[in-house]
């Protein structure tokens, strides 16, 4: 049995959702943090201790400014609404990707960072203007300037994932295929699920069943299967 430690989520599909069952796509994103908190207490129940997802990445600026106001207003409302939540539940919160937001921002980020920085039952990092390839660019920078080797054991101390293991699965909600430049380093070694249901959809059950099956997968890592 495979323990799961940390868990990769693409929560794809808000928008399709939206448009179908509420003719608007934000109506979408907003019900698509429902399923962020079932998948939070899910993770807890089973004792995973990482949970990365993906908010918001560097390519959805090309977004309607409509859209990207909209989900960047869901954010901090629900960073002020649940934070002291969160912090009682001992869960501990991490932002990975640029943080060039507006001064406001960037503030409330830090300080739910700093809120919680000594929580120890799980940790969530929220991925937001993400972007591996640009995360990779600058690890590369910043090891070129200090005297160490380049070598993948001083390379991730450079990256944003920085003492964060590997994730150990990945699952990509909305029928989509593709990892749309995230942790394209850490993810090498990955399970990767892909699932039909829309973000909105997806259920504790759908989660757990994945759990059970990434549990039974033979890892080899290179070796052979013995
Ligand atoms: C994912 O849902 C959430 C974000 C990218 C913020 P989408 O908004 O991409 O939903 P679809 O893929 O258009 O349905
Ligand atoms: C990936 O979803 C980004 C997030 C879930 C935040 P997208 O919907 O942006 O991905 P593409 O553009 O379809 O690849
Ligand atoms: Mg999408």
């Amino acid at each position: 049995m495979n323990p799961v430690n940390h868990v990769a989520i693409i929560m794809d599909g808000n928008g399709r959702w939206g448009e179908k069952y509420k003719n608007s796509r934000n109506a979408g994103h907003k019900e698509g943090l429902k399923t962020i908190e079932k998948i939070i207490k899910t993770s807890i129940k089973h004792n995973i201790k990482f949970l990365t997802l993906y908010a918001f990445s560097t390519e959805n600026w090309k977004r309607p400014k409509k859209e990207i106001t909209y989900l960047f207003n869901l954010l901090e409302n629900f960073l002020k609404n649940k934070i002291d939540d969160l912090y009682k539940q001992n869960i501990k919160v991490k932002f990975i990707g640029n943080k060039n937001f507006s001064n406001q921002l960037n503030k409330l980020l830090n300080s739910a960072e700093k809120k919680t920085l000594n929580n120890k039952k799980l940790q969530i990092n929220i991925a937001l203007n993400y972007g591996s390839k640009s995360e990779l660019l600058i690890a590369f920078k910043k090891l070129q300037k200090t005297k160490f080797k380049l070598n993948e054991k001083n390379f991730v101390k450079y990256l944003q994932t920085k003492n964060i293991p590997d994730p150990d699965f990945l699952i990509r909600t909305g029928n989509t295929h593709r990892l749309s430049n995230f942790l394209l380093w850490q993810l090498a070694y990955a399970e990767i699920f892909f699932v039909k249901k829309l973000w909105p959809e997806f259920k504790e059950k759908d989660y757990e069943k994945i759990i059970q099956k990434f549990k039974s997968i033979k890892r080899n890592f290179g070796n052979i299967n013995v």
